[in-house]
């Protein structure tokens, strides 16, 4: 009898560990969600889609910014004062199909870009967890991870990543030990 019960628990505990439900149930879905202006956020956006096998989506705004450096500075500087929220050109399909954004973007003025503003209000992100990455020329990840806080209520935001502009293909070994680190 004992016999009998304890075959009956491993046959129904082989069943669970291979139901693709039981694994689509404990498994977190990740999205890798990013901006770049220059390609180094890019960079950093691609070896997380490597490390994690998520899904890689890039924020891109209707209107292309001027690629003269001194304009798009004034841009961003304007746009971050006017709290303004820039027209994206893709929306995320299915956003809830996402448990886990790891987020990415360049420092602009002290924190995220406006386009990452718009994303974030767009989608809506109560419930999930928001890892932050930016890159920068020494600003680190300023005031962002707050600011995504604020835009994300409900939403639990984890320790962020700044990697320097001119370090992204040298950062692999760093990204991958932080991914390890954030992403249970
Ligand atoms: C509009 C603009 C504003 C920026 N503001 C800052 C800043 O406040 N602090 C900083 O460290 N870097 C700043 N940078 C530098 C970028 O954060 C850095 O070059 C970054 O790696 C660019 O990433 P990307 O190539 O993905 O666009 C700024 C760059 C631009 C274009």
């Amino acid at each position: 009898m004992k016999n009998t019960i304890l075959l009956v628990l491993a046959i129904f505990a082989i069943f669970m560990s291979n139901s693709s439900a039981f694994a689509e149930k404990t498994e977190k879905r990740i999205l890798v969600a990013y901006f770049s202006f220059s390609g180094n956020t890019r960079v950093i956006a691609k070896q997380i889609q490597e490390i994690t096998g998520g899904t890689l989506f890039e924020i891109k705004t209707v209107k292309p910014y001027p690629r003269e450096y001194n304009k798009v500075v004034e841009q961003a500087k304007i746009e971050k004062q006017s709290n303004y929220r820039p027209v994206l050109k893709d929306k995320l399909k299915n956003p809830g199909d996402y448990d886990v954004i790891f987020l990415g973007y360049p420092n602009w003025w002290g924190t995220i870009p406006m386009p990452v503003a718009t994303f974030l209000t767009e989608n809506n992100m109560k419930g999930k967890t928001i890892i932050p990455f930016c890159t920068h020329e020494g600003s680190g990840l300023g005031s962002s991870v707050n600011d995504i806080m604020k835009l994300c209520p409900g939403a639990t935001v984890k320790e962020g990543l700044a990697i320097r502009g001119r370090e992204v293909n040298n950062a692999r070994n760093e990204v991958s030990g932080w991914v390890k680190k954030v992403r249970n």
